[in-house]
């Protein structure tokens, strides 16, 4: 019987290299999309569909991004004293999403090797993993349409999404048979294919639900591309031994993970929200 995901997983130790130089002191995923550091959408997408276990595996020295999810004494009192209290909820609302567990990833050896870390934290259960650049603007939480496939076939699920040609190369790409709505029976993965050996358009986007038996696959899996352990290889190793299934969710998505792909977050989000209708009317844009 296919169990309940109740935790989650979020890789952030990477370099960052291609937000430099804003890496060299502010960790990408403190980055703001408008008011909110990119993490926070990861951890409200997770509240939302009723995970609040979640495990962030840092760089260290990177406290802040776990510091931002605590109380702030300082703002909580100043906003207290001042009787405001719609600014008061609201940062109490930001410590209240989810309970969170910091893990260390010392040396940046790929994501594999930054999920391997969350080893203990999820012991024996199916369990969710966010990529924060990847925000995804949805009715039903991405990770939640995720989470029903795994429910009913058990096993493994990635986040999947059609893709332009030329952006193939610079993801993991899909081999796989639609099995009803939105779902497909996964035959195989392949990271960075050059578009001529590439299976489909179907990209991972970064949101998994994953089972256990990926730590081991993690650990006596060899690197991969560029040298680092990767996930998609773990999970390859999958297929056969247990269900792979892609979700071709429902939603927008934009990978916030470059300068580029910030701005377009940026400008989705401000269109969608009623308090920037001023600046995105200024800016000759129009609402979402
Ligand atoms: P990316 O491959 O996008 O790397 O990692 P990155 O460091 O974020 O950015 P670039 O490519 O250098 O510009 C995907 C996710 O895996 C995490 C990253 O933090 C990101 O959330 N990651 C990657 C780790 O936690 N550890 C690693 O060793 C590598």
């Amino acid at each position: 019987m296919p169990q309940k995901v109740r935790k989650a997983v979020i890789p952030a130790a990477g370099l960052g290299t291609r937000f430099l130089p804003v890496t060299r002191a502010v960790p990408k995923p403190l980055l703001p999309v408008l008011d909110r550091p990119l993490i926070h959408y990861a951890v409200a997408e997770a509240a939302a569909a009723g995970i609040d276990q979640i495990a962030m595996v840092l760089s260290p020295g990177d406290d802040a991004i776990a510091d931002y999810f605590r109380p702030n004494v300082r703002l909580e009192r100043a906003f207290g004293e001042r009787g405001d209290a719609v600014r008061l909820a609201q940062q109490k609302e930001i410590n209240g999403l989810a309970e969170i567990t910091v893990l260390e990833q010392t040396v940046a050896r790929g994501l594999g090797h930054a999920v391997l870390m969350a080893r203990d934290f999820v012991g024996d259960e199916p369990f969710a993993v966010f990529l924060p650049d990847d925000l995804i603007w949805s009715v039903t939480p991405a990770i939640a349409q995720l989470a029903r496939i795994s429910e009913e076939h058990g096993g493994s699920v990635v986040a999947a999404k059609r893709v332009p040609q030329e952006a193939i190369p610079n993801l993991g790409i899909i081999d796989a048979e639609s099995v009803g709505h939105g779902v497909h029976r996964v035959r195989g993965l392949v990271e960075k294919p050059p578009l001529e050996k590439a299976p489909s358009d179907l990209a991972i986007i970064g949101r998994y639900i994953l089972t256990p038996g990926v730590f081991d696959r993690i650990e006596y899996g060899s690197a991969g591309a560029l040298g680092e352990i990767q996930l998609t290889d773990a999970i390859a190793a999958a297929i056969g031994v247990e269900p792979v299934h892609a979700c071709e969710f429902e939603g927008d998505h934009i990978d916030a993970g470059t300068p580029a792909g910030m701005l377009a977050a940026t400008i989705y989000e401000a269109r969608r929200r009623p308090e920037f209708s001023d600046a995105v009317a200024a800016l000759g844009l129009t609402r979402a």
